[in-house]
Formats: C-alpha cells, sequence, structure tokens
C-alpha cells in the first residue's frame, strides 16, 4: 500500500497512487448526508511523545512502518518500501494551535509531514523533504481544490533532521500563521484565500507521519516533488517526534456540520 497521496501536496502529480492515506475523510459532510459529527479534542492537549509513542488522543493509522519509543521521543520509522507510519488525532479542532517537536527524517525521497484536514479536506502543511536539510515547504488547501499548486511556499531552515524544532500553526478565521521556534514566516489571511472561498475553516484533525514520496514505483510527479528516488538500501529513516501541544479554540463535545457550504458559520458546536 502507498502512501503517494499522504497530502494533497501531490495528489494530481501522482499517477497510480493507492488512497490509504488519500483523506482523513471516510464521509465529506458538503457531499453526503447522515456524515456522523466530529468528535472535538479537548480545550487543550500536551501529548509527550517520549511517554508512549501513540498517547492519550492519537492513533496509529493502519499502514505498515513501526513507531518506537527511544530518548525522549517516538521514531516514526521508514524500513522499508512502503512503510509509512502515521498518527492521526482521534478527534478534532475548530480553530486552534498545533505546536510539533520534532526532528526531520533524512534520505531522499523521505517526506516527514504535519498534515492538518478536514473531512471536506481543507488542508494546512508543513512537508520536510529528506534530501533538502536547508528549507521546509509550507502549503494549504481549501474545500479540496485542487485546481492550482500555486500555494507552495518554501522557507529556510538550520538543519532540522539534526536539530529539533517547533514547528506551530495557529490558525483562527481570519488568518493562519506558520510559525518555526516562535518565528512567524508565513501569514494567510482570509480573503487572501480565493476572498475566503479557499480559506480552511472547518474542523481539522492533525496527522504526523513519515512516507517515501519517492518510492520508485511513484509517479514521476511525486518523486521529483519529493527530491527524486529513495535508496532503500539505506534504511531505516526515522522522524522523531518529542512533544505535540494542541489548543482547540472552540472546545465542546463534538462539531456539526449544519449545511453543504463548508463555512465557519455553519459549524455548529455542540
Ligand atoms: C532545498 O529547497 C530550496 C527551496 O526550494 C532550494 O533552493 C534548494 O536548492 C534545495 N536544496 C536541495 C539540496 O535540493
Amino acid at each position: 500500500m502507498r502512501t503517494s497521496q499522504f497530502t494533497q501536496a501531490v495528489v494530481v502529480l501522482a499517477t497510480a497512487s493507492q488512497s490509504f492515506a488519500q483523506t482523513f475523510s471516510k464521509c465529506d459532510p458538503t457531499k453526503k448526508t447522515g456524515c456522523a459529527n466530529n468528535p472535538a479534542l479537548p480545550a487543550s492537549l500536551d501529548s509527550d511523545f517520549g511517554a508512549a509513542t501513540i498517547p492519550p488522543n492519537w492513533i496509529k493509522i493502519e499502514s505498515q512502518g513501526s513507531i518506537t519509543k527511544e530518548n525522549g521521543a517516538s521514531s516514526f520509522i521508514v524500513g522499508k518500501q512502503n512503510d509509512s507510519p502515521t498518527a492521526d488525532t482521534t478527534g478534532y479542532a475548530l480553530f486552534g494551535s498545533f505546536s510539533v517537536e520534532m526532528k526531520a527524517a533524512p534520505g531522499v525521497g523521505i517526506v516527514s509531514s504535519i498534515v492538518l484536514e478536514s473531512d471536506n479536506l481543507d488542508e494546512v502543511d508543513w512537508e520536510l523533504i529528506g534530501g533538502n536539510n536547508t528549507h521546509i515547504q509550507t502549503n494549504y488547501f481549501g474545500k479540496g481544490d485542487t485546481s492550482t499548486y500555486d500555494r507552495a511556499v518554501w522557507h529556510p531552515i538550520a538543519d532540522p533532521q539534526a536539530n529539533f524544532h517547533t514547528y506551530t500553526v495557529t490558525w483562527t478565521q481570519d488568518k493562519i500563521l506558520w510559525i518555526i521556534d516562535d518565528v512567524v514566516v508565513r501569514s494567510l489571511a482570509y480573503k487572501d484565500a480565493k476572498g475566503g472561498s479557499r480559506f480552511p475553516q472547518t474542523p481539522m484533525r492533525l496527522r504526523l507521519g513519515s512516507w517515501a514520496g519517492g518510492d520508485p514505483t511513484n509517479g514521476q510527479g511525486t518523486i521529483e516533488w519529493a527530491g527524486g528516488k529513495t535508496d532503500f538500501s539505506k534504511a531505516p529513516f526515522a522522524m522523531v517526534v518529542r512533544r505535540v501541544s494542541i489548543t482547540n479554540y472552540s472546545p465542546g463535545k463534538e462539531y456539526q456540520w449544519t449545511d453543504q457550504s463548508g463555512s465557519f458559520d455553519s459549524i455548529k458546536v455542540v
């Protein structure tokens, strides 16, 4: 099972991809009726990946590749072709702050991903490419709109494979900030995402994972995006997560989508 659709950043580029990770969404409430409400994350969640590989309020997604505990952190290990160790939060937040303290996996074509995604495919990303130890990519999608791929931005960063950095997204209905170690590297205002229509604004879950975008069996576009073909003889490759802190700005029991607009004012906090 391959994971070239871990993130929408590569969906269109991937030609023959499988889809377990295509989306977090089993039911898109803007396309179907009867979707279950989204369970809410706590108002505040501090997850120590040194204490448990899968802390409370997280779940390991069915995928190959192991997550192991070591030195006060958890290693998400791509040990061979088709490994893609992945963990999701079990609940959703509607606006919030999400901080991930981690080191990126090395290895050409190996991608370390931090992805927020909603059930109608609003998405906010950090992507670290193993063959590039000087820059990190940020991206976002609104309502699963992949008609253009012009939103990715690269940012300089100091040795993310050797150093723990804290990658934070703060997300309100007015703007999204991407922050590395307390320095804002990118800001997106609501109105600048196609007048708000492509601004992420529905309850999102957080996914962490490492995967081989450079798997030689992936589409050429995916391999290029990931920085080249992965040499699995150099495995294992480990992304190392120390802790994740989440503040959910709309705490409650769950979120109800009251219509099919996908706009924030259609979401009811129960
Ligand atoms: C890393 O990414 C930056 C931004 O895209 C690029 O300028 C640089 O050449 C890349 N480095 C490598 C080793 O690919």
